[in-house]
């Protein structure tokens, strides 16, 4: 058997821990960062730089958001855009200890309290929408996990502040089953509307549950849920529709991975065309932006022809936004290359609240550690 164990939610086995862009770096260098960006009429961004979506494992009971997280992200709030830790649309789809929802009128009430302090201070922010698929684990909720088909998982569940627990094999959703997931994410858009987030970003990146309808290691189906290209992104599609249908497109996010690099995820060729028809097909329809998901887009792949952003590039007609072991030269000098748009900080953002002011002050920044993690609430 296959041990997965790494140190964080959110980083697979290996990953480094970053001090990668913390000595301090003249405001002037990276000035492009700080320049306003208008994603569309509803997003107006007053700088280029955006929390990533980072899981923090901090729920109250019921799944709710905690009084730390409206200082957390109000904390944050110098971003041109905030992304939520990932959020969960249903009860049944957790798999790791204390990760919140906005399925329930509670969730929802917490969530309305962090928008708020967001907007207090000038931020926006969207709710990133969460379904593990077969990554959840049964602990939580008494359910099995789900997936597009069944395909065994093995080794450890990734999770900080909790027992170690092995991954259970999914069982195969129903057509009827996809359907009502795809009326779930709708939903769930409109409660974090209610909430007052600024839009959704979906996240169908990290080998969860979207993820797992795109690649054919996962998606073993002979419906229209699998099968061709177009058939395996048919379920992200279908999200996004929905969602936009809801919420509006502009309000629309979609967090991506087509390097396979996480969540027992690995690549089969022809994964990629798949990602192709996705982006395709989400580049007529208006939606703000795409980001991608990995823990280091300095990483090429011989699949994408290149990196995983690079990749995107070459797809996706709108917004970009690149993630994953950037400092912030690096991120300003591929900005002003047009590699992408936005950049968004995971580690560097949980380390330095203040980031933005720490680089319009050319202060040095705090590197990331993972026991960071320990003094959330
Ligand atoms: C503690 C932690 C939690 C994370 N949780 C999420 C998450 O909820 N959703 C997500 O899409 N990515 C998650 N990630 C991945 C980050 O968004 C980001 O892709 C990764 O940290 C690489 O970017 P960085 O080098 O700027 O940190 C997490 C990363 C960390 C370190």
């Amino acid at each position: 058997m296959t041990v997965q164990q790494t140190i964080d939610p959110g980083l697979p086995a290996g990953a480094r821990a970053t001090n990668v862009g913390t000595a301090p770096v003249a405001p002037s260098d990276v000035a492009v960062l700080f320049e306003p960006y208008r994603i569309n009429a509803a997003l107006q961004l007053k700088n280029r730089i955006m929390l990533a979506p980072c899981t923090r494992c901090r729920a109250l009971p019921g799944l709710v958001p905690t009084p730390g997280a409206v200082e957390y992200y109000g904390d944050r709030a110098g971003a041109g855009l905030l992304v939520s830790e990932a959020i969960m649309i249903n009860a049944t789809t957790q798999g790791y200890r204390d990760t919140p929802g906005i399925w329930s009128p509670e969730q929802v009430e917490g969530w309305t309290k962090v928008t708020a302090r967001v907007h207090e201070r000038g931020g926006l922010i969207l709710a990133q929408l969460w379904h593990l698929g077969r990554l959840s684990h049964p602990h939580y909720s008494g359910a099995p996990p789900v997936g597009p088909s069944v395909v065994p998982t093995e080794g450890l569940i990734r999770s900080t502040r909790s027992t170690p627990l092995y991954h259970v094999n999914p069982r195969e959703l129903s057509s009827t089953e996809i359907e009502e997931l795809v009326a779930e994410y709708a939903q769930c858009a409109f409660n974090a509307i209610r909430a007052d987030f600024d839009g959704v970003e979906i996240h169908a990146g990290n080998g969860y549950l979207p993820e797992q309808f795109l690649r054919q290691l996962t998606n073993r189906r002979t419906d229209a849920w699998g099968g061709s290209a177009a058939k395996r992104a048919r379920f992200p599609l279908a999200v996004a529709e929905a969602v936009a249908d809801r919420i509006g497109a502009e309000r629309v996010a979609i967090r991506l991975s087509p390097a396979a690099y996480f969540g027992l995820m690995s690549h089969t060729p022809g994964d990629e065309d798949a990602y192709i028809h996705l982006l395709e097909e989400l580049s007529k329809r208006g939606i703000a932006y795409v980001h991608t998901g990995i823990i280091d887009d300095a990483t090429t792949y011989d699949y994408l022809g290149g990196t995983s952003t690079e990749f995107l590039r070459r797809y996706w007609k709108g917004t970009l936004v690149s993630n994953g072991g950037y400092g912030p030269m690096e991120a300003a000098q591929a900005i002003r290359r047009g590699t992408f748009d936005l950049i968004a900080f995971g580690r560097l953002f949980i380390a330095n609240a203040d980031l933005v002011e720490r680089l319009r002050s050319g202060a040095g920044l705090r590197p990331y550690a993972r026991e960071i993690l320990d003094t959330l609430s």
